[in-house]
């Protein structure tokens, strides 16, 4: 089969599926409590693709040559049975299965999931302070809880990494200490630049912690050295300590944009399709589905949308672009 590729001959490899737009977290830099509080609309449970929607549509996916689904949200454990859509998932030939998640109902779910086929997972973790946890998921959420988490998985056989997003002034003084934590573990921790996506966390420029910083504040305690990356595709630049206590990555989306490789699809809880972390509209795929369309019609329109595609937003980010309309983070999932 020929890979499906886009106007600017990215392939289509990578199939990143929200679950639900609802979070147990409030994460001030995705999901402030402001916006995202009582009143807030989110989605209806019938406007959700069902778990049977969603593994018809990576089905067809699988079929144009996605090989990675990673589940995400929102926080995907809220969604009732989550590791039942794993499993249905798991029985698509030559997939591979992670999941992004806050790590809080890991202890419950971790052996559920990866008896269900899950291949990996990522928990997020901004910080091993408590009070600045604390803080940044503003759900007085503990740093231990989410370690337990993390354990869980680990216990139960699950390949873990941890991503924690740097905000200059509220975590950055952080940075050393989540290294140390994580140094000698198996876990990769990755750090993620502080982005640009929707608009109701008031992104400034000056909150981006760079990744150079990043580096450079470890590798005077540690020092590291460049690793090559594992694919063109791949979103983050990896370090290895000199000293062999594992590898570190950083997710560079503002100052080392990587949209040349970029071979990632998303779909949104309600079944729209993005094209770019940044895009402002989705396709729909929802109402296709729900009114008899064949998996051939599903796997014309997906390779219509991709070969026409031409994003790259974050080449293209200037001080102006932060201002576009883009759609929330907890709703299209990272
Ligand atoms: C939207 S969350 C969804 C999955 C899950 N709730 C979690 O937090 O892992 C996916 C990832 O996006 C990251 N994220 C959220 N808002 C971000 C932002 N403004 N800039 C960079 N990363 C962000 C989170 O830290 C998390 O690692
Ligand atoms: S980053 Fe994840 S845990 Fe935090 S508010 Fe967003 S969706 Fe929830």
């Amino acid at each position: 089969m020929d890979p499906v590729v886009d106007r600017l001959g990215r392939p289509l490899e990578t199939l990143r599926v929200s679950i639900t737009d609802r979070c147990n977290f409030r994460c001030v830099y995705c999901m402030p409590k402001e916006v995202f509080g009582r009143d807030y609309a989110f989605l209806d449970r019938k406007e959700l693709l069902s778990f049977e929607e969603i593994t018809r549509v990576v089905g067809v996916f699988a079929g144009l040559g996605v090989r990675t689904v990673r589940i995400t949200g929102g926080e995907p454990l809220v969604r009732r049975d989550a590791e039942q859509l794993v499993e249905q998932l798991a029985a698509i030939p030559g997939l591979e299965i992670a999941l992004t998640t806050n790590g809080a109902l890991l202890p419950q779910k971790a052996e559920a999931l990866a008896r269900a086929g899950l291949s990996r997972v990522t928990v997020s973790l901004d910080s091993v302070d408590d009070a600045v946890f604390r803080s940044l998921n503003d759900v007085d959420f503990s740093v231990d809880r989410v370690l337990a988490g993390i354990d869980a998985a680990s216990a139960a056989g699950l390949p873990v990494k941890v991503n924690a997003v740097v905000k200059r002034g509220a975590n950055d003084d952080g940075v050393v200490a989540l290294a140390e934590r994580f140094r000698g573990t198996g876990h990769v921790l990755r750090f993620i630049e502080y982005m640009d996506v929707g608009h109701t966390n008031g992104w400034r420029l000056d909150d981006v912690v760079p990744a150079d910083e990043i580096v450079a504040r470890i590798d005077a305690v540690w020092p590291l050295e460049p690793v090559a990356p594992k694919s063109a595709d791949s979103t983050s630049l990896r370090w290895r300590y000199r000293d062999g206590a594992g590898e570190i990555g950083v997710i560079a989306s503002v100052t080392k944009p990587f949209c040349g490789g970029c071979s990632r699809a998303r779909l949104s809880a309600e079944g729209r399709l993005y094209t770019c972390l940044f895009a402002l509209r989705g396709h729909d795929l929802r109402a296709p589905l729900r009114s008899g369309a064949t998996d051939e019609d599903l796997a014309e329109l997906l390779r219509g949308v991709w070969t026409r595609r031409t994003d790259r937003y974050s080449e293209l980010r200037t001080a102006g672009t932060a201002d576009l309309p883009k759609v929330e983070m907890s709703y299209i999932g990272g």
